[in-house]
């Protein structure tokens, strides 16, 4: 049990503090939101400044070969290490708090155990992976699926940015792969990050355990028909993939309601994207997920059924393709009820993806939720409060204390 603190001030301040050295860094004046996108200039401040943070408590950091950091507290000689961590990397105009919570609690939870004279038994490892969002190269948790294997090495490498940069070319290097040596240093991951949902407001809780996600994927639609004249073109010759496309986004809302799953058409792109032409190309990416594998499954199948069968109507074509999926993931259950008795915080599943639900096919994972007021994510209102942020600070040391202290 953490006793005492010899640290200056408050809890609360020392996360504000730390936290408002951050808090600038890739933000858009326009939106409030962030433009972290992986390997480019802000989220390469922002890794400087992962470096300079260990740095500071004299943590050797480390890079593998597929862009993840890692920085050391205690001797490597000692034993398999408890790794804690996150991402930098956001969505577009998103959070200040999704990813960079975990990493920014992970230091100050690092000195909230120094401080309580905690000596690990076990080396204790603050992470930052890359791209964990797919906001740039369009497949998520990209830096947790290279380390772990769980994607071809040279498809990950191939991956193209809307400039057509590859994510090699961004990392400077071919990605080196799998890592078992490396993975097999960890005895254990717990990923903190800010809750993507309303649960912990309703149960008036600061912090919860994670239970599972719900298994989820990317599918790209490309819809073709003729580019043509809007004005000269006859509403009854035209083949015009936008209605293909627009008629699937209400059919993959309307089937998703029908089975409690949830499905998004969030990015679209056209061609010409001109006002006065038909365009020639359609492309959208239908983000599903459900409970169950079986239910997202078919909510995906009726969904390009409902938009094949649209397009033969309207004389355009369609092909999708699977962009990226995760399995359910049910966190280490032992585990789970452990730290949520020690916490005395609810356990809850979650729909959103993260580098724990990779590793946790590879190591005993958990997750701690924090609660975020609003309930939004992936948008600039997300937010939470610093007495919420610093109780999870404090729940990851103890969480910590109890995994790297034998
Ligand atoms: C990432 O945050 C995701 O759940 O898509
Ligand atoms: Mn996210
Ligand atoms: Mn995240
Ligand atoms: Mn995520």
């Amino acid at each position: 049990m953490l006793t005492h603190s010899a640290l200056k001030g408050s809890l609360p301040n020392r996360f504000r503090e730390l936290w408002d050295e951050i808090a600038p860094i890739g933000r858009d004046a326009g939106s409030g939101g962030y433009l972290r996108y992986a390997l480019t200039e802000p989220e390469r401040t922002l890794r400087a400044w992962f470096r300079e943070q260990a740095d500071r408590r004299g943590m050797p950091v480390a890079q593998d070969g597929n862009g993840n950091l890692f920085a050391w507290w205690g001797d490597p000689a000692a034993g398999d290490a408890v790794l804690t961590g996150s991402h930098f990397d956001s969505v577009p105009h998103g959070g200040a708090y999704d990813g960079p919570l975990g990493i920014v609690s992970a230091f100050l939870a690092v000195d909230e155990l120094r401080a309580a004279g905690v000596t690990a038994d076990r080396p204790v490892v603050v992470a930052a992976f890359v791209e964990e969002e797919g906001a740039r190269f369009g497949v998520p948790c990209l830096g947790s699926r290279l380390l772990t294997g769980e994607i071809d090495v040279d498809r990950a490498a191939g991956l193209r940015d809307q400039a057509g940069t590859t994510f090699a070319e961004a990392l400077g290097e071919q990605p080196a792969g799998a890592d078992p040596a490396l993975l097999g240093r960890f005895a254990a991951f717990v990923e903190l990050h800010v809750e993507q949902g309303r649960a912990l407001v309703d149960l008036d809780a600061p912090v919860a355990v994670a239970s599972a996600i719900w298994p989820h994927g990317r599918w790209r639609f490309d819809f073709t028909g003729e580019g043509n004249h809007a004005g000269t073109t006859r509403m009854a010759d035209r083949r015009d993939p936008m209605l293909t496309y627009a008629f699937t986004v209400l059919a993959a809302n309307k089937e998703a309601r029908l089975r409690d799953a949830h499905a998004t058409v969030g990015r679209v792109s056209v061609e010409p994207n001109a006002t006065n032409a038909i365009p020639s190309r359609v492309t959208g990416w239908l983000d599903a997920r459900a409970a169950e594998a079986e239910t997202l499954y078919g909510l995906v199948e009726a969904v390009r059924t409902k938009a094949a069968d649209r397009a033969g109507r309207d004389g355009t074509a369609l092909t999708c393709t699977q962009e990226s999926a995760t399995p359910l993931v049910a966190f280490d259950r032992g585990l789970a009820d452990r730290l949520a008795a020690l916490l005395g915080a609810p356990v809850l599943p979650t729909g959103a993806g993260h580098d724990a639900g990779v590793l946790a096919a590879h190591l005993p994972t958990a997750m701690l939720f924090v609660r975020n007021p609003t309930g939004v994510s992936h948008s600039p209102a997300e937010t939470a409060t610093d007495a919420d942020c610093a109780a999870g600070v404090a729940a990851l040391a103890r969480v910590l204390e109890e995994l790297a202290c034998r």
